[in-house]
């Protein structure tokens, strides 16, 4: 192959990666446009609803507690709950919009999915800074 075509090939392979990418993030439901968005205010109900049973205090799952603000924080080690700022490269907001069954949240058959309002507050409050 000749350099041309060879750069050619790798620029379409990183084109397809980053249209992939952008359409999984496109999949997600927009962040909520609410502001002032806080931990809470808006976010606690919904952890309580679909989310405590397996991520209390008691031995929670994936090491990840939800039950307050101060233990939602401390359990994202390496950013593996949320990226401060960016919901759509947040692992906890595809698990919530079961991009990937695999690593859906709660898991498939474990409880009710999460509303496009309630991942939108969800984003809202990473975007916003995780107050
Ligand atoms: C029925 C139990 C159950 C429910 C309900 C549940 N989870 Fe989980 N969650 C798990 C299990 C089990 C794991 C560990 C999976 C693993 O490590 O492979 C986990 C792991 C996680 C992780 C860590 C993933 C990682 O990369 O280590 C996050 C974040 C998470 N859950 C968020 C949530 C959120 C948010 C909700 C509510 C919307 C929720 N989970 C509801 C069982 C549950």
């Amino acid at each position: 192959m000749s350099m041309k075509l060879k750069t050619l090939g790798v620029v379409i392979a990183a084109g397809t990666v980053a249209a992939t990418l952008y359409a999984n993030n496109a999949d997600l439901p927009p962040a909520a446009t609410k502001q002032g968005v806080t931990y809470e205010r808006d976010i606690k109900a919904i952890f309580e609803r679909s989310c405590l049973k397996c991520h209390g205090p008691e031995k929670p799952k994936g090491k990840v507690s939800l039950h307050t603000l101060e233990a939602t924080l401390a359990s994202n080690v390496k950013n593996k709950v949320f990226k401060p700022g960016s919901s759509a490269e947040s692992s906890v907001v595809k698990a919530i919009a079961r991009l990937n069954e695999d690593d859906a949240m709660p898991p498939e058959g474990k409880g009710k999915p999460l509303t496009g309002e309630e991942i939108g507050l969800i984003r809202a409050w990473i975007d916003q800074g995780t107050k």
